[in-house]
């Protein structure tokens, strides 16, 4: 399959799929062919990207076959809900989708997301093809196959897996992502560093500082070595996938950092932290707490600190009431009834999953303070 950078394969048996790395949509028609061709295309984006790159992916699927037809989602996590997914799967019906019909997720991970559980329901179960773009669904959400939504009750409580059929990364759309979700899908990068990849650690070291500003600045530019980053990310990501496709075991260390992100989202009303941020600071307190209950040294903090604010995220753990977060912790989807797992480092590029802890130590970590602020109103 063409591809600027070899693709990549996700490898579950009949449910395998390649991940195509582009800086254009000029290969989509050719790889979404065996997907689309002679099939409707239900094209799920938001205004915004839609406005963006909808005509360019519907010209590369009608080119490729099928018959392209957007569906336009509201914008932003607060809509990621049941209410929704069921006004877009009216929506797929009022059009007559059938059971042959493609799903095509087009934007970030709220769309990925909403998408793909769209696409995991409808029918009892369509194909869908994942076009992510922003950084954070480029390296993340977009492969593997998690897909939900939010209930009242918490984040991402109901959804489903169901692989797609293909990724399509076109790195160059990042080059419209504002500038604070740039940086925040950045922390997910930074994750891949510590969970399984020293090299890749010291390359973000030397290099963060130059990709940063390129994908700030006005206007953005997306630095050569980012398709090979993310696709460094997605790598790691298909590894272990390919081992641990239903989170058993191995595939929780995929959310390093993210406990205590979920709990800081939960607790701060959704409005403080966008998901990138939250989890700077969860991989900031996670590091703290492994440091304190001996498992990696102080030298690993500081360096992933270090990182961390080179990107502009935050690392400071906010003013919250110790009950409430780990009341937050036993929400968890990883949490197994009064068992708290936490995936910390015991060096750059191995983390362990421990579960339970000394309170002292995880009360410790996440004192408020110890890090940097950075963080803004949200939009
Ligand atoms: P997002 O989808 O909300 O996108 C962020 C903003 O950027 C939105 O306003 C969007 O419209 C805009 N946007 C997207 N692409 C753009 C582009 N190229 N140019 C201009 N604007 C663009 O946020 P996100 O960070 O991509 O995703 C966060 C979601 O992903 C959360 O709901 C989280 O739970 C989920 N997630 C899922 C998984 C998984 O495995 N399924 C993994 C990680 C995160
Ligand atoms: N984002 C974590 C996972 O896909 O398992």
């Amino acid at each position: 399959m063409a591809s600027d950078l070899p693709p990549l394969r996700i490898d579950l048996g009949e449910r395998s799929y390649p991940i195509v790395f582009s800086g254009s949509f000029d290969l989509l028609a050719d790889a979404a062919r065996p997907c689309v061709a002679g099939r409707a295309c239900a094209v799920v984006t938001n205004e915004a990207v839609g406005g963006l790159y909808g005509d360019a992916v519907c010209a590369a699927l009608e080119a490729a076959g099928g018959r392209a037809q957007r569906f336009l989602l509201p914008d932003g996590e607060e809509r990621k809900n049941l209410r929704t997914l069921e006004c877009l799967l009216e929506g797929f019906a009022r059009a007559g989708m059938s059971r042959t019909a493609v799903v095509v997720a087009l934007g970030g991970g709220v769309v990925g997301d909403i998408a793909g559980f769209a696409a995991a329901a409808y029918m009892r179960g369509v194909d869908c093809i994942q076009v992510p773009t922003t950084l954070l669904a480029q390296v993340d959400s977009s492969v593997g196959g998690k897909t939900g939504v939010n209930l009242a009750a918490g984040k991402n409580l109901a959804g489903a897996f169901h692989q797609p059929r293909l990724v399509f990364i076109n790195w160059n759309t990042l080059a419209t992502l504002p500038p604070r979700e740039a940086r925040a899908g950045y922390a997910e990068v930074i994750k891949y560093g510590i969970i399984a990849d020293a090299p890749l650690f010291e390359q973000l070291e030397r290099e963060t500082p130059g990709i940063i500003a390129a994908l700030c600045a006005t206007p953005a530019r997306v630095p050569a070595a980012l398709g090979a980053i993310i696709r460094r990310c997605c790598a790691i990501k298909a590894d272990v996938v390919g081992r641990d496709e239903r989170e058993g075991g191995l595939r929780a260390i995929l959310n390093y950092g993210h406990t205590f992100a979920h709990a800081v989202e939960a607790l701060t009303a959704y409005g403080e932290y966008v998901h990138g941020e939250a989890v700077a600071i969860g991989m900031h307190a996670a590091a703290r707490l492994a440091a304190g209950l001996g498992l990696c040294d102080a030298a690993l903090v500081a360096r992933q600190a270090r990182l961390l604010e080179a990107a502009g995220l935050p690392t400071a753990f906010p003013a919250l009431e110790f009950d409430a977060v780990l009341a937050a912790f036993g929400r968890d989807k990883k949490s197994r009834g009064a068992t708290l797992r936490f995936v910390l480092p015991r060096r750059i590029g191995a983390v362990e999953i421990i579960e339970n802890t000394d309170m002292t130590a995880l009360r410790a970590a996440i004192a408020p303070g110890g890090g940097s602020m950075h963080q803004r109103a949200r939009r």
